[in-house]
Parts: C-alpha cells; sequence; structure tokens
C-alpha cells in the first residue's frame, strides 16, 4: 500500500505505542507536525512525553505504529531520517572537560558537517545561542543555564529541521528560563520545534500548539486559542452559605438550576459551607440563586463568578476527561 503523507508534515506519528515489559507508557498516538510550527508536549511526570521524543528520535522503535520524519519512514531508512532531527534529551549528556567550540566542532565532526565549512558552522550556531563569550570555556564550569544553550547548539548543528528539546527549561532560574524560552522563539522562526514540559504556562508562551498528554494518550491538541475556545461559555460559579444546617436546602436548590455541573462542596471555617459548580449557561445565575436563596432564608455570604482558564482545561482534563476536545488534531 502506497503510504499518503502530507507535505508539509515534518512529523508524523501514526498510531504509535510503546510498551515497558507489560506496561503501555504511550498508547496509539497519532499527530502531525508541520513546519514552522512550536509544539508543547504539555503533561504530568509520567506522562509519556520523554518516551515519545524517544522514539521520534530513533533512540528506540515504537512497540507499534509508524513514525514519519519530513516523508520518509523512520524504521525503514533510520538513517536518513535522522538527519533531520536536532535532539536536547532531558538529561542532556555533555563532555565537562571540553571547551564548549571544541565540543561542538566535535558534534559537527560526527554529524558529518563539511569540514570547510565547520568552523562558521558551529561558530554560527554559537551566536545564535549567545555562545560567543563562553567558547573557551570548560562545559562542566558553565552554569546550568549556559549548559543548556550549549545542548541546544549542539542539537542545532547540521541544520536539523526539527528540533526535539525535553524539558529545555527544567532546573533553570526564572533569569535564565526567560532566555531559553526566547532562544527557543527564535529557533521556531526557521524550523520545526518540539518541546515537552509539565508547565502549562510555557506552552501558552512559548509554542504555537499544545498536545496534551496523560497515560501514554493524547488527550487534547489544539492552538491554545482553540483550548481556550472550547471553555469560552464555560465559568465556575462559587456560593458561601451561613451555617451548615442549610447544607441540604442549598444543595437542592443549585441542583434544580439549569446547566449546572461538576457541584462540589467544602466546609470553610466559621461554620461556613463554599459550594463550587460550573454552568454553560449564558445567563449570569448569581441574581438568580441571590433571590432563591433569600427567598428560602439561606443566608448567603458570598457569591463569585470565576471565569476558567487554560490551567482549569488542563486539570480537569487530566483528572476527569472532561471537556471532550472535538478541535483539529
Ligand atoms: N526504560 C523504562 N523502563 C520501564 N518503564 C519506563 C522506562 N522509561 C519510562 N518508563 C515509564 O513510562 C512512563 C512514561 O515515562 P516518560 O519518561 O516517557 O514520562 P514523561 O512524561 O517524560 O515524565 P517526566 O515529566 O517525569 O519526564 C512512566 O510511567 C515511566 O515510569
Ligand atoms: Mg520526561
Amino acid at each position: 500500500m502506497v503510504k499518503e503523507t502530507n507535505p508539509s508534515n515534518v512529523v508524523r506519528f501514526e498510531h504509535v505505542s510503546k510498551k515497558y515489559g507489560s506496561f503501555r507508557a504511550l498508547d496509539d498516538v497519532s499527530l502531525e507536525i508541520d513546519e514552522g510550527e512550536i509544539v508543547g508536549f504539555l503533561g504530568p511526570n509520567g506522562a509519556g512525553k520523554t518516551t515519545a521524543m524517544r522514539i521520534l528520535a530513533g533512540f528506540f522503535a515504537p512497540s507499534g505504529g509508524k513514525v514519519w520524519i519530513r516523508g520518509i519512514d523512520l524504521s525503514k531508512e533510520p538513517q536518513k531520517a535522522k538527519k533531520s532531527l536536532g535532539y536536547l534529551p532531558e538529561a542532556v549528556k555533555l563532555y565537562p572537560d571540553m571547551r564548549v567550540s571544541e565540543f561542538l566542532h566535535y558534534v559537527a565532526k560526527l554529524k558529518d558537517v563539511p569540514p570547510a565549512g565547520r568552523r562558521a558552522h558551529v561558530q554560527e550556531k554559537m551566536v545564535l545561542c549567545g555562545l560567543t563569550d563562553v567558547g573557551h570555556r570548560l562545559i562542566g564550569r558553565l552554569s546550568k543555564g549556559y549548559r543548556q544553550r550549549v545542548g541546544i547548539a549542539q542539537a542545532l548543528i547540521g541544520d536539523p529541521h526539527v528540533l526535539i528539546l525535553d524539558e529545555p527549561t527544567s532546573g533553570l532560574d526564572p533569569k535564565q528560563i526567560a532566555d531559553i524560552r526566547g532562544l527557543i522563539r527564535t529557533l521556531g522562526k526557521d524550523r520545526a520545534v518540539i518541546l515537552s514540559t509539565h508547565i502549562l504556562p510555557e506552552v501558552s508562551m512559548v509554542c504555537s500548539r499544545v498536545v496534551m498528554i496523560n497515560q501514554g494518550k493524547v488527550l487534547a491538541s489544539g492552538t491554545v486559542k482553540e483550548l481556550e475556545s472550547c471553555l469560552k461559555d464555560r465559568r465556575e460559579i462559587s456560593v458561601r452559605v451561613k451555617g451548615k444546617d442549610h447544607r441540604q436546602a442549598a444543595i437542592k436548590l443549585l441542583q434544580g438550576l439549569p446547566g449546572i455541573e461538576a457541584l462540589r462542596m467544602k466546609e470553610e471555617p466559621g461554620e461556613e459551607m463554599r459550594f463550587v459548580f460550573e454552568t454553560t449557561q449564558d445567563e449570569d445565575l448569581r441574581a438568580r440563586i441571590t433571590q432563591l436563596f433569600v427567598q428560602q432564608n439561606i443566608p448567603l455570604v458570598e457569591i463569585q463568578r470565576v471565569e476558567l482558564t487554560l490551567e482549569d482545561i488542563f486539570l480537569h482534563l487530566l483528572h476527569e476527561g472532561r471537556f471532550a476536545w472535538k478541535g483539529p488534531s
């Protein structure tokens, strides 16, 4: 059978799964990444992000499914396919006793960068990654942020079309995080970038698209705007009531309102109860709730409406699998 590949796809996962023994770390993952995208694999610890990246980098084969890199089947032509990839592993192994420029020259040699253009090639990556001032320094003596830049520079050697960055900002201080995020945005202008993170704001700040992963499965995929738009009519209302005796009456009233979901209740200090629920109603229910509670003599202390954020969608997806995502994948 002739495989149809979309020519704009630089990466394509088709029903990829990975088992470690009997444990399924990736389960039927299909995704496509196009030129010009910065895609964030977002998921909690153990979600399968690193596993997906290692498969993509050709570290090991999937237990099932296929990976295509720029239309090349990774299992059939691994060397050719891998030429298009640059990879920054989760725990990058650099040579602490080598100087930065020496190490990058060494990588350029390993990646078959022609000797005539090697110096200029390495220099260009050092400029791009802000390494020119530390070219002569021993890698082992660099700060973590600079070591990460060296890791990114080595991934860029050979001018890959796809850059895979596994948790590129992990363990860095806020200034270094901002610098590395800026660098990733710059790099994303000329190549596809796939990065993994468990930090949601990172995805909003850096990525053009998010792939949410949990327990080896893709939960949702779309631009940050698309993911947010499936929340646009959803909000949370929080109602605080004085006196625990009113619990049953309050629950009955709230459950009787249309469009109320996921009603939760919490006891609060000072004999207070808090009820939180989601609503998809266009109508603002606050006035109605106030009126009903007054009619029933339930002492209302506070009523608040909270807009849901991308963080909420992520948590909902993780914990409850709600907000079934129907957008493009
Ligand atoms: N070599 C291995 N042998 C057995 N199980 C493994 C192996 N590597 C990963 N796993 C398991 O597979 C699951 C996915 O791991 P993976 O490292 O891909 O997650 P992750 O999303 O990168 O997590 P983190 O955010 O902690 O880096 C985890 O449950 C992990 O324990
Ligand atoms: Mg990982």
